[in-house]
């Protein structure tokens, strides 16, 4: 592989339920200022993306985050970000089955009838999420059948997704109306809890936009097949995130300018609901219909990263070596069954932000720890073999760091605390097979003995 390669690889992982549904999330949180909103978001993943590419590169064992903190940091560190990273893979899997629940709602509706309570969770007057519940039963079947990637399909699917965007673009940009930005910043700048309860400001939605980067962990794993690492894999990352940051500043700009924001805040499928509001109902049927054939590679990637990760941490003595093992496919069958059925119920009861909120604790966390990791290792092994090096890395890291623990703290209240009890039971866990572990080896050494 190539860089062009690596930009549809990282392209084809990062856009997905960001930009198709948490635009409308953001635009209630920020109003036009959204646009700032996706700026600082990306440039804190972008800096986080470089640190990550130099990691990835001196480390080019699977595992990510959790293996580069084991290396770096040590086992409990290592414990904390495999931890989050479970958090952030199941998460986004609920996430963007939900945004895609959000755009084949409408169409299974006019199709077949199907009553809408049965396509919402409780939180939008419905009973229960059943096409999220689907997709995520598709996604699950496909993995155990033995699907990874194929680069052909997922060319295809990227190009989908691209046109479907161009298209909305096209389409949208003859109504933009510079009065609809007006007022451009509603709700300030830091969060701040409005009168109706709800955590607004520029940086309240950047923490929630933030998940609209991430995924370019893609590129960073197929390190091993780049034709030339050392160029190719910086130019991937750092190419992919740039080409998305491009696509979702453009798409921001054209919706916030063809509508008043109003419209289509907290819509669960902002961008059809924009086109029919400007009476192009045939053009919002194609990007419903490329949004529900293309998003399942965004929730493949992320439900292949979670057993991947399952897997590195069972191998390692983390979790119990039963997760580790795969089936006759090659499929770690067991943790795809469990995590098949952790997710679902998210997705079947919760709403979007929610479940976005809290994916990105894991996730900010995690890429505040590969930021860590490349500093250490500058500094303890400075001439060690690089295959890319992050320019102005002592401007970069910290940059990535303290944007992270920024946009962390932007999250709401709630997401911190479930957080919190999240890495608790993590720890009472970790502290459990520790003890597990300690008993086991003093049998062993006794028996020898
Ligand atoms: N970047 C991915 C998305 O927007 C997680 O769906």
């Amino acid at each position: 592989m190539s860089w062009p390669h690596l930009v549809f690889l990282g392209v084809g992982a990062i856009v997905g339920t960001g930009i198709l549904t948490l635009i409308g999330v953001g635009a209630d949180k920020a109003g036009p200022a959204v646009l700032v909103s996706f700026a600082i978001a990306g440039f804190v993943c972008a800096c986080a993306a470089l640190a990550y590419a130099e990691t990835a590169s001196m480390i080019p064992a699977s595992g990510s985050a959790y293996t580069y903190s084991y290396v770096v940091m040590g086992q409990a560190v290592a414990w904390v970000i495999g931890w989050s990273l479970i958090l952030e893979y199941s998460l986004v899997v609920s996430a963007v089955a939900v945004g895609w629940s959000g755009y084949a709602a409408p169409l299974l509706h006019a199709w077949t009838g199907m009553p809408m309570a049965l396509m919402q969770g409780p939180h939008a007057g419905g009973l229960v999420n059943i096409p999220a519940v689907f997709i995520i039963a598709v996604v699950a079947a496909m993995l155990l059948a033995g699907t990874r990637k194929s680069a052909t399909l997922n060319a295809v699917l990227v190009l989908l997704k691209i046109a479907a965007l161009v298209m909305f673009v096209v389409v949208a940009v003859p109504h933009f109306d510079g009065a609809n930005l007006q007022p451009f910043n509603p709700y300030g700048f830091s969060k701040t809890v409005s009168p109706d309860g709800v955590e607004r400001g520029i940086m309240a939605a950047a923490a929630i936009i933030f998940s609209a980067f991430y995924g370019f962990d893609a590129i960073a794993t197929a390190a091993e097949e780049t034709r030339n690492p050392r160029r190719d894999l910086a130019i991937g990352i750092v190419g992919s995130m740039l080409a998305c940051a491009a696509i979702y500043t453009v798409i921001a700009a054209v919706a916030l300018g063809a509508t008043s924001f109003t419209h289509f805040a907290n819509s669960p499928e902002p961008l059809a609901l924009i086109l029919r509001e400007i009476g192009q109902s045939a053009a919002a049927h194609f990007l419903a219909l490329s949004a529900v054939i293309a998003l399942p590679t965004v929730i493949l990637a992320f439900f292949y990263g979670q057993s991947r990760i399952f897997f590195v941490m069972a191998r390692d003595g983390l979790l119990p070596k039963a997760l580790a093992r795969v089936s006759r496919s090659g499929a770690p069958a067991r943790t795809t069954a469990f995590t098949f059925v952790i997710v679902s119920i998210i997705a079947a009861f919760f709403p979007l932000d929610e479940i976005v909120a809290l994916a990105n604790a894991g996730t900010l966390v995690a890429f505040a720890a590969v930021a860590a990791c490349m500093l250490i290792l500058r500094r303890r092994s400075p001439d060690a073999e690089r295959g890319f090096r992050t320019p102005a890395a002592w401007l970069v890291g910290p940059i990535a760091i303290g944007g992270c623990v920024y946009l962390f703290f932007s999250l709401p209240e709630q997401t911190k605390f479930w957080f919190l009890i999240w890495n608790l039971a993590g720890l009472a866990i970790y502290a459990l097979i520790r003890r597990v572990r300690a008993s086991k080896d003093r049998s062993a050494a006794f028996e020898r003995a």
